[in-house]
């Protein structure tokens, strides 16, 4: 049993995460979910995972974290999320509110408190795990690893920058040279999971509540990505963490030096990944090139049939 802390900006793929994670109850203990500028604006982030967690009926407490980056402005993503970050489905108000604590401030306590290591799971921008690392940076102690979805050796928000990283490249630099193992799952793998219709249909075919909502945000990522990428459905980029530390095997993983960019003009936010060893660096993160298709979109179908109908 893994005792986590999913870090997130819900999102379609952030909400899918949560599922996951939320229905692995032998495999994950979820200390908290902790919210970012992202997406879309914190509070509403905040507002669909509390959305998400009511339609899991689950009691799992949430914290909203920054609303905006270290350094620069917050940069959202309505072409992609909708006005709402979640946008597809509609789903009821949540019947309760975030906790009182900062987001930061629960990384730090929870990390702290915790007998056993901690492993984090973001999934939007770095700003929260960076601040708690600024702020107590004794907790990398109690850090097992910080698996998170960002990068790429391509771009999907700049030709060289994904959207996490380019949000809080300076965040991300913080994480990166933390020296607490990472593990990395960017675009490369992320876009080796598109939902493509035969993947919504087997979706649409289970018949709980839960994989409905899943296939309705599904069918919204998937058009939003076809006009604004040309890609016929939606990454489910943010799965791959919790996919991950349920079975790694599915996964390719390299251990490479990864430095983020954070002066270039047209390159700020690039994770410069050094797969063939030419810099000499050290390595500091398992970055993910790979992934079995089969073994991960049967593991995602019988996730969602577990839940009751
Ligand atoms: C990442 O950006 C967000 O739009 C998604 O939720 C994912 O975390 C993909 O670049
Ligand atoms: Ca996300």
């Amino acid at each position: 049993m893994k005792n986590i802390i999913l870090d997130c900006d819900p999102g379609h793929d952030d909400a899918i995460n949560i599922i996951i994670a939320a229905a692995k109850s032998d495999a994950f203990n979820i200390l908290g979910i902790t919210t970012v500028g992202g997406n879309v604006e914190v509070e509403k982030n905040t507002l669909n995972a509390l959305k998400v967690l009511e339609l899991l009926k689950s009691d799992i407490p949430v914290y909203k974290g920054q609303s905006r980056p270290l350094v620069r402005k917050i940069e959202i993503a309505t072409e992609i999320h909708g006005e709402s970050g979640m946008d597809g489905p509609v789903l009821p108000e949540p019947t309760r509110k975030e906790e009182k604590m900062h987001g930061v401030d629960f990384i730090i306590e929870a990390v702290k408190n915790s007998k056993d290591k901690v492993t984090l799971v973001p999934t939007g921008p770095l700003t929260n795990i960076a601040m708690a690392l600024i702020k107590e940076p004794s907790i990398k102690e109690n850090i097992e690893e910080i698996v998170l979805m960002g990068g790429g050796t391509f771009g999907n928000w700049t030709p060289a920058a994904e959207f996490n990283i380019f949000v809080d490249a300076e965040a991300a630099e913080v994480v990166f040279t933390s020296g607490i193992p990472l593990a990395v799952f960017g675009l490369d793998v992320t876009h080796q999971v598109i939902a493509t219709d035969d993947i919504v249909q087997r979706v649409g075919k289970i018949d709980n509540e839960i994989a409905t909502f899943v296939k309705e945000l599904l069918i919204f990522f998937g058009q939003t990505y076809k006009d604004f990428f040309g890609i016929n459905g939606g990454p489910i980029h943010d799965a791959c963490t919790c996919m991950y530390l349920l079975n790694p095997n599915m996964f390719t993983m390299e251990d490479v030096n990864v430095t983020i960019e954070t002066k270039g003009e047209s390159t700020y936010g690039m994770t410069v990944v050094d797969l063939l060893k030419k810099t000499g660096k050290k390595e500091n993160a398992r970055f993910a090139t790979g992934v079995d298709q089969d073994v991960f979109w049967n593991t995602f179908i019988d996730i969602l049939t577990s839940f009751d109908s």
